[in-house]
């Protein structure tokens, strides 16, 4: 469903150019779960943004769900972004004035979802994840690993086939990891593709496949049983 050829991106003007990405081939096969890995600085936002959607390549070939998606303007590839993608990010990027509920539906108003269908989509996504009992509360009401939570319903709103998130444990401390990392699991087994960037080895493990990023290209791309970390 995901496949970049020859995938370069810098950032910056002539001398101060930084070359991130030099040469990035990576296909994602629907329903995989992948993790994505590198020090500080190798590329692994840069990465995820574009696969995001969020930025442009400057070079190089996406392909998402067969169809060219490198070159899209603005608002083509924010309605693509919302149809086909979700995403979870390490601090949650949440609405602060918006309750769990209203954060959840969301990206249902963009696509003219009407006020009734929004909410109940909503809370059913939010059940889903565990949060029926916060729904009403704002995101200062709420644990960190709460408000990860509702991010996760909130990317899960709109069924995308297709999961980024980027250091989504990077906030939390390790017995809510192991929470999130088991609403992840539960997410790919509902068939949904997740591809996540982490710096911590023992969540990588919990994924089917490690990709490692080094000097702007992918040093390893390993298949892996998934390890079974929680009771
Ligand atoms: N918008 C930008 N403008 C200029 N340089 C940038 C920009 N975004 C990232 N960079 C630089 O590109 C390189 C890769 O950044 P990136 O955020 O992709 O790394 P990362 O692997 O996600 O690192 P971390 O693990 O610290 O999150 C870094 O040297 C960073 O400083
Ligand atoms: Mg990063």
């Amino acid at each position: 469903m995901i496949t970049l050829k020859g995938i370069h991106k810098s950032y910056g003007e002539r001398d101060r150019r930084l070359h991130v990405l030099k040469g990035i081939d990576l296909s994602v096969a629907p329903g995989e779960m992948v993790a994505i890995m590198g020090s500080s600085g190798s590329g692994k936002s840069t990465l995820l943004n574009l696969l995001g959607l969020l930025d442009h390549a400057d070079e190089g070939e996406y392909l998402l769900d067969g169809k060219e998606v490198g070159r899209l303007t603005e608002n083509q590839a924010a309605a693509m972004r919302n149809r086909k993608l979700g995403f979870v990010f390490q601090a949650f990027n949440l609405l602060p004035f918006k309750n769990a509920v209203e954060n959840v539906a969301l990206p249902l108003y963009y696509q003219k979802v009407g006020r009734r269908e929004r909410n109940k989509r909503a809370e059913h996504f939010l059940e889903l994840v565990g949060l029926s009992e916060r729904r009403l509360h704002k995101p200062n009401e709420l644990s960190g690993g709460q408000k990860q939570r509702v991010a996760i319903a909130r990317a899960l709103v709109t069924d995308p086939a297709i999961l980024l998130a980027d250091e989504p444990t990077g906030a939390l401390d390790s017995q809510t990891t192991d929470d999130i990392m088991d609403l992840f699991k539960q997410v790919h087994g509902m068939g949904k593709a997740l591809v996540i960037v982490t710096h911590e080895a023992d969540i990588a493990a919990q994924t089917e496949r490690t990709i490692t990023l080094k000097d702007g290209r992918i040093a390893t791309d390993t298949a892996h049983e998934p390890a079974h970390v929680s009771a």
